[in-house]
This record gives structure tokens, C-alpha cells and sequence, in this order.
């Protein structure tokens, strides 16, 4: 059986996947990035083959992607996390024509063709406004898990208004809500709500088209799954694997690469032998 691996390494967390020649995910793995970002690559992906007792050798093409994609100093190539995570979206939902991808620092809208080839993006500027941050920070000046504030705002039957998405001014603007009376319930409706809307703006900026499928590790958040289905009055498709969407894809970029690249060895072995008795004729 053949191997092949998607190694994303996201500003946040780095997700390996392993897959193999019938394109299951034989192995995965989630870590922080932290700051010592070449040790992170490295150690998600070794992570990922202890966990089945994979050997190393097995796995012929590594595709890097994601922000620290040239910090995967192993890997093969690297192809842009924008292309994995439409790919990796079409392979679990082939009907994706939008990705919404909110990860811990960026938020993108990918445009999707039948194909899953992408058609058009759009991305957050530099700030962290409305992204993966934001719940973070949130989450923290409540003093709650990250964990549970999304099914925590699904109680809030009485939103606050949030002036604004920004993470310098999240804990005030949190601080001041609670000084005024307001329960969490609410303020999390409230923060789940601006970030959908602010979300809206860069999906209206490539056109909108459904499917909607939702990736990166904010996909885990069902308070932010809802609002923004909310805003789109349509579903959004996410699985469990929505957070690992990026590796995915690159993961099946690998495994083609893989495929063609033996492919290529058997054919020069095949020409070499039939020139070689072509001679002797
Ligand atoms: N169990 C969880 N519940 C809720 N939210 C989560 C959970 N795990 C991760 N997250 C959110 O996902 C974010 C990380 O997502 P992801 O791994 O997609 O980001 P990244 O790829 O590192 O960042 P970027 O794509 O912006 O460079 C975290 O900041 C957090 O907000
Ligand atoms: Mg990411």
C-alpha cells in the first residue's frame, strides 16, 4: 500500500494527516504550534505515525501547507492552504461550492468549482478581527473553556451588541457588559453574532453559491456554526473533520503525487527493459 501525508501547520495548531492509496485517513494528529515552528511540523507528523506504528520510509510524497508550510523542511512541496482546504472540502463534500475556513488567526471564503479547484477567495487583512483569536479571547475574559462557549451562547435569548470584532478591545467591551448585569449566555450570542457577520462581508466579497462548507478548527464551535447559518439561512456542511480539512486536502495532493511519481518509476523501468530488448532483436 502506498502512503502519503499533509502536514498544515496553522498559525495556531498543526494538523498531520496520513493517508493511503484508497484515500482513507490511516492516521492524524493536533498539536499547538507554538514559536518553534520547524519542531512542530516535525513532531505532528512523527506523532501521527507512531499512533498506527507507521515507519517513516513508507510515506513517499509529504505535501507542507498552511502559514508555516516552508517550515515542513521534510516535506515534498508546498501548495497554499486556500487549494487544500478546497480540496480537502470537496473530497468530504462534493457538492462545496463556498468554503468558510475560520481558523485561529484568519478567516478566508474560498469560491469552489465542480471540481474542487479553486475559483476565487478572499481573506482578513493582517488583524485577527472575527477569527479564532476572538473566541479565545473571550472565552478567557469569562473565564470559561473554549471548549464550551459555543453551546453556551446558544442560551442567550438577548444578544448584546459588540461594536466591534477587534481582540484589543474585546476584553472592555466584555468587561463593561458584565459590569452593566449582562450573563454570559447573552454576551456569547452577542460575540458569536458579530463574528458571523463580519464573516458575511468577506463571503459577499467572492459571490455566494451553495454548498457552504465550514472548515478549520472554529468549525468545532457550535455557537458559531449556528450564527452562521443563521446569516446564510442555508446549512453548512461539517463534520469531524472540518478541523483537519487543510491536511486533508494537502494529504490528497500527496498521494496523487505519489501515485504518478511510482507510476513514472515502473513506466522508465518498462521503457528501459523493452529498449534494451528491442536491441538485441
Ligand atoms: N475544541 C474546540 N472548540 C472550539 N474551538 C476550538 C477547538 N479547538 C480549536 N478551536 C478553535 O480553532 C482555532 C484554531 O483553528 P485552526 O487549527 O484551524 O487554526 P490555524 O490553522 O492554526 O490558524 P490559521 O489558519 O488562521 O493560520 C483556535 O484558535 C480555536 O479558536
Ligand atoms: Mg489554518
Amino acid at each position: 500500500m502506498i502512503y502519503a501525508a499533509g502536514v498544515d501547520v496553522g498559525s495556531t495548531q498543526t494538523k498531520a494527516v496520513v493517508m493511503d492509496g484508497s484515500r482513507a485517513i490511516v492516521a492524524r494528529s493536533l498539536i499547538q504550534t507554538g514559536a518553534m515552528v520547524v519542531k512542530a511540523a516535525e513532531r505532528s507528523f512523527v506523532e501521527a505515525l507512531a499512533s498506527v506504528g507507521l515507519a517513516r520510509e513508507k510515506v513517499k510524497y509529504v505535501v507542507g501547507t498552511g502559514y508555516g508550510r516552508y517550515k515542513v523542511n521534510f516535506g515534498d512541496a508546498q501548495i497554499t492552504e486556500i487549494s487544500c482546504h478546497a480540496r480537502g472540502a470537496h473530497f468530504m463534500f462534493p457538492g462545496t461550492r463556498t468554503v468558510i475556513d475560520i481558523g485561529g488567526q484568519d478567516t478566508k471564503a474560498i469560491r469552489v468549482g465542480a471540481s474542487g479547484e479553486v475559483v476565487d477567495f478572499a481573506m482578513n487583512d493582517k488583524c485577527a478581527a472575527g477569527t479564532g483569536r476572538f473566541l479565545t479571547a473571550s472565552a478567557e475574559v469569562l473565564d470559561l473553556p473554549l471548549e464550551k462557549i459555543g453551546a453556551l451562547s446558544l442560551e442567550g435569548k438577548d444578544p448584546v451588541r459588540l461594536s466591534t470584532v477587534c481582540t484589543v478591545f474585546v476584553e472592555s467591551d466584555i468587561m463593561s457588559y458584565l459590569s452593566q448585569g449582562r450573563m454570559p449566555p447573552d454576551i456569547l450570542a452577542g460575540v458569536h453574532r458579530a463574528i458571523a457577520a463580519r464573516t458575511m462581508s468577506l463571503l459577499q466579497r467572492i459571490g455566494m453559491e451553495a454548498e457552504y462548507s465550514m472548515t478549520g478548527g472554529v468549525a468545532r464551535n457550535i455557537g458559531m456554526v449556528n450564527a452562521l447559518e443563521e446569516k446564510l439561512k442555508a446549512p453548512l456542511n461539517v463534520s469531524s473533520e472540518s478541523h483537519f480539512m487543510g491536511a486533508i486536502g494537502a494529504a490528497l495532493f500527496a498521494i496523487e503525487r505519489a501515485e504518478a511519481a511510482s507510476h513514472e518509476h515502473a513506466q522508465a523501468h518498462l521503457g528501459g527493459w523493452t529498449d534494451g530488448s528491442g536491441e538485441g532483436q
